[in-house]
Parts: C-alpha cells; sequence; structure tokens
C-alpha cells in the first residue's frame, strides 16, 4: 500500500504517539563519565580544551562520585595524571599511584558505582607513548608486561573493570591471564579494541597531558580507513577473553559500531571522544548550535548504531537534560 491509503506523517502527530512508537531509548543508564585525576588538594581546574571538564584531585571524587551516581550513571571511567613520568610509567603501577588512590577513595565511599580504569601507558611516560620504547620502536611484548602489573595495582586499589587502551596486540589475553594469576577473576576487561589513529582526541592529550613527543601512533592504533580489520580487531579480544568492547571515537564511525555490533554479541562501548565534545561546546559558546538538543541528538545516534553504553563528557548534563 502506498499514499494516499499510507501516511508516514499518521504516527508523528503527538509527542505522545511519536515516544510510544520511538525506537532508541537514551538513559543515564548507558552513560560512562570520565574523570581525570591530579596529585594536590582541592584542585577542580578547569580543562583549558574542555570547557565543564575538570582535574580533580582525589579529595574531589567521593563527592564528585556521588553526584554522578545520583544521576544514575552507573560507572566512570579513571585517568590518571602523574607527579612525574618516566621511561617505563612506574607510577602507572605504583600503589599509592594517582589512579589507585582514586579507586580507594571512590570505593571507599560510593561503593556501588563502577569504577572502570583506563589501562594505557601514555600519560605516564616521558615519551607519551602507549608502549615501551626502543630505538624509536614501540615494542610491543615488553609493554604487556607494564600492562599486567598496572591492572593487579588496578585490580587491588578496587578496580571492577580494567580497559586497555594501548591497541598492543595480545594485550586482553596478557591482562586476562595476570588478574586470574592474581585472583581476580571477578575483574573483567572491557578491550578498546577497536581505536582509530584519531585527530578527535586532540583535547584529550591536552588534558591528559599525553601527547607523543615524536612520531605519531599509527604504528598500533588503526588506520581511520578501515573497517574489516575492525572485525579483526574486535575477534581477536573476544578470544584473548574479552568481556566488553568498545569502538573508538564514536561519530566518524558509526557505521563501525554497527558492523561490530552485529558481528559481536558482547556489550558494547562506544568512546564519545575529547574532540566530539570540544566542538559541540566551541559551537555552543558561539551560538551557533542547541547544544542540549544536539547533545541528546549524538547521543541517540550512536546508541542507534548498537552501541549498549556511551562514554561521554556529556554524561552529567544529558542525564540531566534526560530526567526534565
Ligand atoms: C590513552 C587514551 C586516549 C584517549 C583515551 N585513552 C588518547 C590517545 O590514544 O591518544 C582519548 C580520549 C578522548 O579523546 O576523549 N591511550
Amino acid at each position: 500500500m502506498t499514499f494516499p491509503a499510507t501516511r508516514m506523517r499518521r504516527l508523528r502527530t503527538t509527542p505522545t504517539i511519536r515516544s510510544m512508537i520511538r525506537e532508541t531509548q537514551l538513559s543515564p543508564a548507558d552513560f560512562i563519565y570520565p574523570l581525570f585525576i591530579v596529585h594536590g588538594r582541592d584542585v577542580r581546574e578547569e580543562i583549558t580544551s574542555m570547557p565543564g571538564v575538570y582535574h580533580l584531585s582525589v579529595d574531589q571524587l567521593p563527592g564528585e562520585t556521588r553526584a554522578v551516581a545520583q544521576l544514575k550513571i552507573p560507572a566512570i571511567v579513571l585517568f590518571g595524571l602523574p607527579a612525574s613520568k618516566d621511561h617505563i610509567g612506574s607510577e602507572n603501577f605504583a600503589p599509592d599511584g594517582i589512579v589507585q588512590q582514586a579507586i580507594k577513595a571512590i570505593k571507599d565511599t560510593n561503593p556501588e558505582t563502577i569504577v572502570i580504569t583506563d589501562v594505557c601507558m601514555c600519560e605516564y611516560t616521558d615519551h607519551g607513548h602507549c608502549g615501551i620504547v626502543r630505538d624509536g620502536q614501540i615494542v610491543n611484548d615488553e609493554t604487556l608486561e607494564i600492562l599486567q602489573r598496572v591492572v593487579v595495582s588496578h585490580a587491588d586499589a578496587g578496580a571492577d573493570v580494567v580497559a586497555p587502551s594501548g591497541m598492543m596486540d595480545g594485550m586482553v589475553a596478557a591482562i586476562r591471564e595476570a588478574l586470574d594469576d592474581s585472583n581476580f577473576g571477578n575483574v573483567s576487561i572491557l578491550s578498546y579494541a577497536v581505536k582509530y589513529a584519531s585527530s578527535f582526541y586532540g583535547p584529550f592529550r591536552d588534558a591528559a597531558q599525553s601527547p607523543p613527543q615524536f612520531g605519531d601512533r599509527h604504528s598500533y592504533q588503526m588506520d581511520p580507513a578501515n573497517a574489516r580489520e575492525a572485525i579483526r580487531e574486535a575477534e581477536l579480544d573476544v578470544d584473548e577473553g574479552a568481556d566488553m568492547l568498545m569502538v573508538k571515537p564514536a561519530l566518524a564511525y558509526l557505521d563501525i559500531i554497527r558492523r561490530v555490533r552485529d558481528a559481536f554479541d558482547l556489550p558494547l562501548a562506544a568512546y564519545n571522544v575529547s574532540g566530539e565534545y570540544s566542538m559541540v561546546k566551541a559551537a555552543a559558546q558561539r551560538g551557533w548550535v542547541d547544544e542540549r538538543k544536539i547533545v541528546l541528538e549524538m547521543l541517540t545516534g550512536i546508541k542507534r548504531a548498537g552501541a549498549d553504553m556511551i562514554l561521554t563528557y556529556f554524561a552529567k548534563d544529558a542525564a540531566r537534560w534526560l530526567a526534565e
């Protein structure tokens, strides 16, 4: 049947009928909120390139996490800025490292909030790469040993989920083995399985003070032109024991989210990254876009593409808007 018997506008006549037939429901339960933790006390410093996102000291975390939980956001993901950087990123696996302190402070006060840790070397190393550097190369297998120490220290401090983001081959298997050997069989792995070498990470590298000091990340992160390769990356991580998968970034990669969703039944996250955030903020500050509407549209699009969870700096604002 076609027009005039069929009229698509019939089901668009009122807000109620539109909400009845809405296919995608965005909810605060979908969100994971990233936090940047720094040393010091009473630090709550806005990140210049990411308005509305802050560097927080550990003492700020109980309050911040309570606010997140009150908005019904179930999880946070932690990024740490160490006191000092060195060649192997020693603070990354120090028992009193910044992220380890943060995990404890959060779990002591808000035990029900899911604490996810980003597991990578770039914030901690003086060269800013996501692996051990030898003769100007990022060496894979030695990096795995460091990542094993990092995840065990995070699990020791109370992390629920570890999220390796360095795109090293074999990282998921190495991490699973290290966790299991240390009796952390219940700590799960959210793998940044499909992570592209993207310019959309620009503001984050400012926030995490983690830009590579030489070269770029193209020898480990994926070529933005490749889609079939995303399936291979995800498949390997599933075989290695990942509990959940991630695609990153989100907006320029909605087709990848859909492909991964269709190919695997694991829970799937998408990272609405810093550049995606800051572009909207900048345009909204100029009055060029309606921030609230554009953010909810983008997050709905990411979910419609197939993401079950969305890591986003908009989490708190979006949760508030959804509750109104
Ligand atoms: C660490 C890491 C990065 C991001 C998350 N984990 C930066 C990078 O790979 O350069 C980016 C997050 C964002 O841009 O919001 N490897």
